[in-house]
């Protein structure tokens, strides 16, 4: 008997890797296919996450209350959006989760892990993403693509180079640990190629 759980699906990736070009993609492919997906984001997808996010982008702050804000907003995430859609059925698709606090607090910032494992553990020990697709490119690349774009950059976009090398690291090092939760994504390539990749992956999960 299949259980009748919707899945969930996060996208990562440092800054600039084009993630969000690509969760428009995902979205549009899943509900071609029949699927019904509630699309969202981190730190966000609820009124008060949405509230919290503004304060994380822009309010400097020390790395423990960025810590716990992104978890604080995970937390009413978790309770008002991911989980009850996850238990009615739906496919949530979410661009960040969890992965993103070990990459940017614990890799980029150095913080140790464990810190980010309790809370972790405090707020879903039960559930990881069924699939997590991570959007691999290498900082000067993503650095570029933001300059690129012209928007105004958030506390986090400032950082330097050497610090999204050490996100980036943080990445695939969870994704070697965790090669069947998640995949790896070259990003570099063209919009078409990227798809191309993630079609691949999404037909296996689809048939799961
Ligand atoms: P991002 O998802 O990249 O949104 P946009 O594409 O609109 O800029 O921005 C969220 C930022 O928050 C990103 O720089 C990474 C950071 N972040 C963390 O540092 N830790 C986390 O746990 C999460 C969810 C995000």
């Amino acid at each position: 008997m299949g259980n009748l759980r919707g899945k969930f699906i996060t996208l990562e990736g440092i800054d600039g890797a084009g993630k969000s070009t690509h969760l428009g993609w995902l979205v549009s492919r899943l509900r071609a296919a029949g699927t019904s997906v509630v699309s969202t984001r981190e730190p966000g997808g609820t009124p008060l996450g949405e509230r919290l996010r503004e304060l994380l982008l822009g309010q400097p702050m020390s790395v423990d209350t960025e810590i716990l804000l992104m978890f604080a907003a995970r937390a009413e995430h978790l309770a008002r959006l991911i989980r009850p859609a996850l238990d009615s059925g739906q496919w949530v698709v979410s661009d960040r989760f969890t992965d993103a606090s070990f990459a940017y607090q614990s890799a980029g910032r150095g913080v140790p892990a464990e810190r980010i494992r309790v809370l972790e553990q405090w707020l879903h020990p039960d559930l990881q993403p069924d699939l997590t697709l991570l959007f691999d490119v290498p900082p000067e690349v993503a650095g570029a693509r933001m300059a690129g774009t012209g928007n105004a950059l958030d506390r986090f976009e400032r950082e330097r180079v050497e610090f999204f090398g050490s996100v980036r690291e943080g990445y695939l090092a969870r994704a070697r640990a965790e090669p069947g939760r998640i995949r790896v994504v070259d990003a570099q390539a063209s919009p078409a190629i990227v798809q191309k990749q993630l079609e691949e992956i999404l037909i296996n999960l689809m048939n799961h």
